[in-house]
């Protein structure tokens, strides 16, 4: 029976370009999970977008002089063609800055308050007298009290995950001038997030599939209780808070946290307005047996495992997440990804100069699911080289020039098979079942290194059997093993697909088939004797040496602002 599901992934903050560090913990893994699924006929929403409000972007305009709207159309744009040319396969990108969103946003504030939820406080918060304005979020720095992070930000701590209000800061300062600001009341609109404790708790004692580290994170934080949080802020850069309800807030926006995840639910709509149904996003989150996954850095949990499913419960009738699928992080040659110090692999500047399906490869084989993770050219290059062209492209190209050159163009016709075809082709339906079990589980190097031993199987295979002698001693025999090893090629079509759907395209005309790998199904596709096949093209192009050092000059001369 077909399956909804709802692929969610996180929502960027549009203050710069996107660079490796940032897609290879959701983009990444969620395009693998949603293509996966529609191809065993499941219905997919994938939707995601910028998160264009809040003090990221809004910092960034300060910095250039310019308005908020205009740093964050400019990095949309960058982040949405990105996207696009990576192959990550959207129902819906969209950004939070959009009428739907908003009308959803006040709507999702404005029943929570109408179920009690919501309530005014004073609260303290950093004021800049230097700046005449008060400081939220990303506007202060200073010392974590839970963890001693210096570094900490007046929303989280990057450190411990924690999330934080300005007050909890130890020595707050100023990110703009490092001064000492003030603390001055001022009137928030409050979420009642004690009132979840115990339905959180609940919620999560039976998530037993969730990642060891999203799970115990998240048992965490509930076991240091729950308390009551601002969901407005002082800043004018954002969704603003309903008029006809609330007084005062002109000069204030919802938090942008508050509303940013709000965008899973209000981009589901928006794509469901663009489609044959408008109504169809009820399937979505409605339908009690709907599944929905989300795909994030580490330092989304709490955002995910807390607060979005309490503001879900207490609007009420919503489906809570099945899955917080959290990825730890990427590091660049043993040090973290930072904007600020230029230290990244720039997504644009990548695609300009490398093929897509490399870089999804190599970034799916080393995702930080279970602990950080590195990427660096030498492992890029090993893993285009030796696994994409020797291992893969090698099975492929070899199989096919064999074939074409000695059976007229033509997928042979097989004679009887032996022991040692049957253990082949049995492999092929081992393997269709064990990458859909793992990339189920949310297990996706795992997947793909299942995906990757058929194709070693393969090249040992053809190294036993020599189609290429017994072409000329057995044609009978030679037929049947190119039979079957074409018959696995049509296997790694479809398990490479979800991590490599160009290449899986390009080796689906390869065999000569009509039609698309994604509508065929997760199965192998039996290849038809006397069917013609194309001239054989190599799959993967191999990559010189040279570029380990190229690039790591290129980033050592970016990093001094040298060109
Ligand atoms: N913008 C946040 C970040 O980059 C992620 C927001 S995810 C959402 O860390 F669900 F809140 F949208
Ligand atoms: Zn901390």
């Amino acid at each position: 029976m077909s399956k909804n599901i709802l692929v969610c992934v996180a929502w960027p903050y549009v203050n710069s370009e996107p660079h490796l560090g940032h897609i290879a913990g959701m983009n990444v893994p969620a395009d693998i999970f949603a293509r996966y699924h529609r191809m065993v006929g499941n219905r997919v929403a994938m939707v995601s977008g910028s998160d264009m409000h809040g003090t990221p972007t809004a910092l960034r305009a300060v910095d250039e002089g310019v308005r908020p709207e205009d740093i964050a159309f400019r990095y949309h744009e960058i982040w949405a063609d990105c996207m696009e040319q990576m192959g990550f396969s959207y129902d819906l990108y969209t950004h939070t800055h959009t009428k739907i969103h908003e009308d959803v946003a006040q709507d999702v504030l404005l029943t929570l308050d109408k179920h009690g939820y919501i309530y005014e406080d004073t609260q303290l918060m950093p004021y800049s007298e230097s700046e005449q304005r008060f400081l939220s979020d990303r506007f202060v720095e200073g010392i974590c009290p839970a963890c001693g992070y210096d570094g900490a930000r007046g929303d989280q701590c990057d450190d411990c995950g924690r999330t934080l209000d300005p007050t909890d800061l130890i020595e707050i300062r100023s990110i703009r001038d490092g001064s000492t600001p003030v603390f001055k009341e001022t009137t928030h609109l409050m979420i009642k997030l004690s009132a979840f404790q115990e339905l959180l708790e609940k919620w999560v004692a039976d998530k037993n599939e969730w990642r060891p580290n999203v799970r115990n994170q998240t048992i965490g934080f509930l076991n240091e209780g729950l308390h009551d949080r601002a969901m407005t802020r002082d800043i004018e850069w954002g969704v603003p808070v309903p008029k006809h309800r609330f007084e005062g807030y002109d000069k204030k926006r919802i938090y942008v946290w508050f509303e940013a995840v709000i965008g899973y639910f209000s981009a589901t709509k928006a794509w469901a307005i663009n489609s044959a149904d408008e109504d169809d996003w009820q399937e979505f989150w409605h339908k009690p047996d709907a599944e929905s996954y989300y795909f994030q850095g580490k330092d989304n949990i709490p955002f995910h495992t807390v607060l979005w499913p309490a503001m879900l419960m207490g609007y009420g009738g919503l489906n809570l997440p099945t899955d917080v699928v959290a990825n730890e992080y990427l590091n660049l040659d043993g040090q973290g990804f930072s904007s600020s110090r230029n230290w990244a692999v720039w997504l644009p500047d990548y695609l300009e100069r490398y093929e897509v399906d490399p870089l999804r490869y190599y970034l799916a084989s080393i995702m930080p699911e279970t602990s950080d993770s590195d990427f660096t050219w030498e492992g890029f290059l090993a893993a285009n080289n030796n696994v994409l062209v020797a291992t893969l492209g090698n099975f492929i190209h070899r199989t096919l020039t064999i074939t074409t050159r000695n059976f007229d163009g033509k997928v042979p016709a097989p004679g009887d098979l032996g022991v040692q075809d049957q253990e082949v082709l049995d492999a092929c339906s081992q393997t269709l079942d064990d990458v859909a079990t793992s990339i189920e589980t949310r297990r996706f190097r795992r997947a793909l290194y299942q995906a990757m031993e058929l194709a070693r199987l393969g090249n040992r295979y053809l190294d036993a059997e020599e189609p290429w002698q017994t072409v000329k001693s057995n044609p009978d025999k030679a037929a049947t093993t190119l039979w079957t090893a074409l018959n696995v090629i049509s296997t790694l079509r479809t398990v490479f697909y979800p991590f490599i759907p160009f290449s899986s395209d390009k080796i689906h005309n390869l065999l000569g088939f009509d039609g698309e790998t994604a509508s065929d199904g997760w199965r192998t596709r039996a290849v038809e004797p006397g069917a013609p096949l194309p001239k054989p093209r190599p799959l993967f192009r191999k990559l010189e040496p040279e570029i380990v050092e190229q690039e790591r000059e290129r980033l050592l001369a970016q990093q001094t602002g040298n060109p």
